[in-house]
């Protein structure tokens, strides 16, 4: 069926499998311009195709790995800056407890979605903006612990976040959600908020495993709740010289094939320099080798 873009009038040719919903969100890959298609508007037949139409699967962005300290954080935080600086409006979601993207961002304190579910905070009235232009976030604290505990048994906790997120989502062209290394509450909720889900891996047999688990869960998401989620791994600080990070590299080139992003974050030590100072890489040494490299991933994400 062919739908028109409702800002640049582009056409496209939108794909059956994409039709077994009422409405859809996408975006123009001309213009950028995002949009919803509702079923009866797809009507319209017989029409030279120009492209085939995708849907907008870099709107939420869920960072994920069971596995501990494969760059989840610095992930969300660099490539939030990166779609930032490009003018795009960015909200961060510090959904771990342990609160490292909102320390990263020099705050402390601070209310977080614990006070949304508990203190009847609306979530705007909880998301602060951070001293760089074009990016917010909604922090995490030690209170978000007492959740778990709460809502774990409440049925169908996984969708407390998608829900909250509807009244501001629109505000923001991308929103990166940070999880926590298990796979608990935070991340089930943020797994079922994303249409991507972006999977950090360094190149160590057990990081790897950590890959298989998630794409585990997103199949039985897939199937469950969220149909058009779409997972992608990424390979971070990267050790070119080491034999064995080499090896594990090429089993995921293998194992995962398209759905491993081209560019890789290479190990750089302005990384743990640019956490001291509690600022994004790009805004500590813009030039620097990483930064570089999650401009280029927010590009290849961006299409
Ligand atoms: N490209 C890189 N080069 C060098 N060091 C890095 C790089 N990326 C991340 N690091 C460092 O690796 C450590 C772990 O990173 P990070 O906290 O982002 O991982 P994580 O997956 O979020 O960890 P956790 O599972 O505990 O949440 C940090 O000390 C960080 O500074
Ligand atoms: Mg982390």
């Amino acid at each position: 069926m062919i739908i028109t873009c409702e800002q640049c009038k582009t056409r496209y040719k939108l794909a059956d499998s994409m039709l077994d919903k009422p409405e859809l969100k996408v975006r123009c890959h001309k213009c950028g311009f995002r949009f919803m298609v509702q079923r009866p508007a797809l009507a319209e037949e017989s029409i030279l195709l120009q492209d085939e139409l995708q849907p907008d699967y870099s709107r939420i962005i869920a960072i994920s790995n069971q596995k501990g300290g494969v760059a989840k954080t610095t992930t969300c935080l660099n490539l939030g800056a990166a779609f930032a600086k490009m003018g795009k409006k960015v909200l961060l979601i510090d959904f771990d407890v342990q609160a490292n993207l909102t320390i990263l961002l020099g705050f402390r304190g601070v209310k977080s979605f614990y006070d949304v579910l508990t203190g009847g905070k609306n979530i705007s009235e909880v998301v602060l903006k951070t001293k760089y232009p074009n990016l917010s976030l909604l922090p995490s604290g030690s209170r978000m612990a007492l959740l778990k505990k709460q809502y774990l048994s409440q049925h169908n906790f996984e969708y407390l976040l998608k829900e909250h997120l509807k009244s501001i989502q629109d505000n923001y062209d991308h929103i990166l959600i940070d999880t926590p290394p298990s796979i608990e509450f935070f991340t089930l909720n943020a797994l079922v908020a994303a249409n991507l889900v972006i999977i950090p891996s360094t190149c160590e047999y057990l990081s790897m495993h950590g890959v298989s688990q998630v794409h585990d869960i997103i199949k039985v998401l897939k199937k469950k709740v969220n149909r058009e989620v779409e997972c992608k791994v990424l390979i971070t600080m990267r050790n070119d010289r080491s034999t064995s990070e080499k090896v594990i590299q090429d089993k995921l080139r293998q194992t995962c094939g398209d759905n491993l992003f081209k560019t890789v974050i290479d190990a750089d030590d302005q990384i743990q320099e640019s956490h001291i100072v509690n600022a994004p890489l790009s805004y500590y040494a813009e030039n620097s080798r990483a930064a570089q490299q999650y401009k280029q991933l927010a590009e290849e994400i961006a299409g």
